[in-house]
């Protein structure tokens, strides 16, 4: 199936969601969900398929409908997702784990099947908000102990409402105290992980996220409730509306570098022994950029025909999100 790059949206206004004929309904034991909880409500809500499966142009479409994501941000988001975890060839990926819609790549270049966002490495990685590190805990599925803790900072840290009480709108420090909270307990308790630039980053960037893109468009302010919603149960929150003007990557960058300088962390990952050595690489954009290209199978370089044009079409597209003036770099991961 050729790949393309779907329209731009042309209204990036404030909108209320879900619109009437997008229910939700709860996934069934076929379905896939899985880390993001961004596009699991997208998927409970039939913005993406139900199943779970989906196309580059679905994601695109939906987040950039539902959420008022940026276009050039869901399409790198999108673009590097599909390389990393899904089928160019058939132009499929499941938001969770190894789904028989999913077959391997011709050859099986990657294994017998494509794993799916849900499978660890890659994309999915080290010290997430809601779900535990993958070699000690379920790094899929919504995990209440952690939420606990995020609500306890809030408790600690949040700004007062006067609809939903003290204390009870999430903010940057929030976020920043929680994140910490997130590395110093997965340092500790995780032998083998791993938080090099692309993860790091990136998990600061899912920080930014939660209040640029869970946070009512009415007000731009992001209460427990409507929070607990999208984490918890995974469904838009009565009376919500999308963020008025699209969530660019600058803004996202700018918050998740402000949630990370409150509280530094410096990438890198626990050696044999447990100590953590921080990274010694340069910290620039390019390098984040760079650090895709260990992400993405090198096999997919050896491809012909469709693949190879889906495959450089989401090469592009994830260069020009992510690698604005750098040069490009060739995918260089392991199969
Ligand atoms: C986490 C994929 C869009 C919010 C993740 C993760 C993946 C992912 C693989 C797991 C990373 C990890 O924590 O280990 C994607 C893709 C998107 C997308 C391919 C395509 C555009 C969104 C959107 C939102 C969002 C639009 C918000 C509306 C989040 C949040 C997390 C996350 C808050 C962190 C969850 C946690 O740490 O507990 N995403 N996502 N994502 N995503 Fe998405
Ligand atoms: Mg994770």
């Amino acid at each position: 199936v050729p790949i393309s790059a779907p329209p731009r949206p042309t209204d990036t206004g404030i909108l209320p969601i879900p619109e009437p004929d997008h229910p939700f309904i709860a996934p069934g034991p076929d379905d896939r969900r899985g880390p993001c909880p961004g596009l699991n409500t997208l998927a409970n809500h039939g913005y993406l398929p139900r199943n779970g499966i989906a196309s580059f142009e679905e994601i695109i479409n939906a987040t950039t409908h539902g959420y008022n994501m940026d276009y050039d941000l869901a399409s790198g988001l999108a673009a590097f997702a599909m390389l990393a975890r899904g089928n160019a060839f058939i132009n499929k990926i499941s938001i969770g784990l190894d789904s028989p819609l999913v077959p391997a790549l011709p050859g099986e270049i990657d294994g017998p099947i494509a794993r799916g966002l849900a499978a660890h490495g890659r994309f999915e990685g080290d010290v997430s908000m809601t779900r535990q590190d993958a070699a000690i805990g379920d790094n899929r599925n919504f995990q209440a102990d952690l939420y606990d803790q995020l609500l306890s900072f809030v408790d600690q840290f949040g700004d007062n409402s006067t609809v939903t009480g003290p204390r009870s709108i999430v903010n940057q420090r929030v976020l920043a105290e929680f994140k910490y909270k997130r590395f110093v307990d997965s340092q500790a308790a995780d032998k083998q992980l791993e938080y090099h630039i692309g993860r790091w980053l990136g998990s600061y960037g899912e920080a930014s996220f939660t209040l640029n893109f869970f946070a009512n468009g009415t007000d731009g302010i992001l209460t427990v409730p409507t929070m607990t919603s999208f984490f918890r149960d995974q469904r838009f929150p009565a009376n919500w509306n999308r963020r008025s003007g699209a969530g660019l990557l600058d803004k996202i960058g700018d918050d998740a570098g402000a949630i990370l300088s409150a509280k530094p962390v410096q990438p890198g990952a626990n050696d044999a022994n447990g100590v953590y050595v921080p990274d010694t690489a340069p910290i620039d954009n390019c390098s984040f950029y760079n650090s895709f290209a260990e992400d993405v199978p090198a096999v997919l370089l050896n491809t012909t025909g469709l693949l190879k044009q889906n495959v450089d079409l989401l090469l592009d597209t994830v260069h020009n999100t992510f690698g604005a003036g750098c040069p490009v770099a060739e995918p260089r991961g392991a199969a």
